[in-house]
């Protein structure tokens, strides 16, 4: 079966006046159709840019990215606008929510680049909230009047809004505390349940041990397996730095 990601050799390098930052270094990374993958790694190791990578929103310096099968570097920008709006839903880090909308506009906001009907699109909007288990007396509140939490639960339901096959999902429970962590970790349960291929970034090693499988990011290289990013081997360390200077010999 074709896997929904593939990634092979995927670098990112960042130009600025400060000068070259390169950030990922030859990433490898493949996902099954309904599985459920976690990365974890710490603050400034990638994940984000990795992410902006596997949601079409930003596009690799090198190496190859295959999404359902398509080479993504080969798509016109409204070929890659329709898998955006039809194929994936992102969960941002920072929410991405439009503050003066209320909280049912901006869940709506995925399907107004869609032939959805209003009625129509309201009522996928108000399904996804169910979702997410936020309160219906919410609904039409601006959504600078929720809390961190409530936002969470807001932006992951606008992700759901256009029933995408794949949700990627960047520090979902980054903000909130235990309990609202919990109910977001059971959405995606219920989500991987129903069929979705899910990968979820990170910092909370409890969260990620909830995933199928993990991946560890560090220094903008991935390591496959469980190993904790704090305890990736020196050797492993070493044998991958060794490969990087020899890939770039
Ligand atoms: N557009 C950009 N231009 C230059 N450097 C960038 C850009 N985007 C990200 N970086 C750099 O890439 C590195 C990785 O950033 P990234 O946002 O991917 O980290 P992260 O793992 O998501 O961290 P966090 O856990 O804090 O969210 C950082 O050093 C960051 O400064
Ligand atoms: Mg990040």
């Amino acid at each position: 079966m074709t896997p929904v990601i593939e990634m092979q050799g995927i670098h990112r390098i960042f130009e600025s006046e400060a000068g070259l930052a390169h950030i990922l270094h030859g990433i490898d990374f493949r996902v099954e159709a309904g599985e459920f993958v976690a990365i974890i790694g710490p603050s400034g190791s990638g994940k984000s840019t990795l992410m902006n990578i596997l949601g079409c929103l930003d596009t690799p310096t090198a190496g190859t990215y295959r999404l359902s099968g398509l080479n993504v570097a080969e798509l016109t920008d409204d070929e890659l606008a329709e898998v955006r709006a039809h194929e994936i839903g992102f969960v941002f880090q920072s929410f991405n929510l439009l503050p003066r909308l209320s909280v049912l506009e901006n869940v709506m906001l995925p399907l107004a680049y869609t032939d959805c009907p209003r009625h129509e699109r309201e009522r996928r909007a108000v399904h996804a909230l169910h979702a997410v288990a936020l309160d219906v007396g919410h609904f039409d509140h601006r959504v600078n009047e929720l809390s961190g939490g409530q936002m969470q639960r807001v932006a992951i339901a606008r992700a759901l809004v256009n029933d995408p096959a794949i949700i990627l999902a960047d520090e979902p429970t980054g903000n909130l505390d235990s309990h609202t962590g919990a109910l977001v970790m059971q959405t995606f349960h219920r989500l991987k349940d129903a069929g979705k291929t899910i990968v979820l970034i990170t910092h909370d090693a409890h969260v990620a041990a909830e995933a199928d499988r993990m991946v560890t990011i560090r220094d903008g290289r991935i390591y496959h397996g469980d190993a904790p990013y704090d305890e990736v081997p020196e050797v492993v360390m070493a044998a991958a730095d060794t490969r990087q200077k020899e890939a770039t010999r």
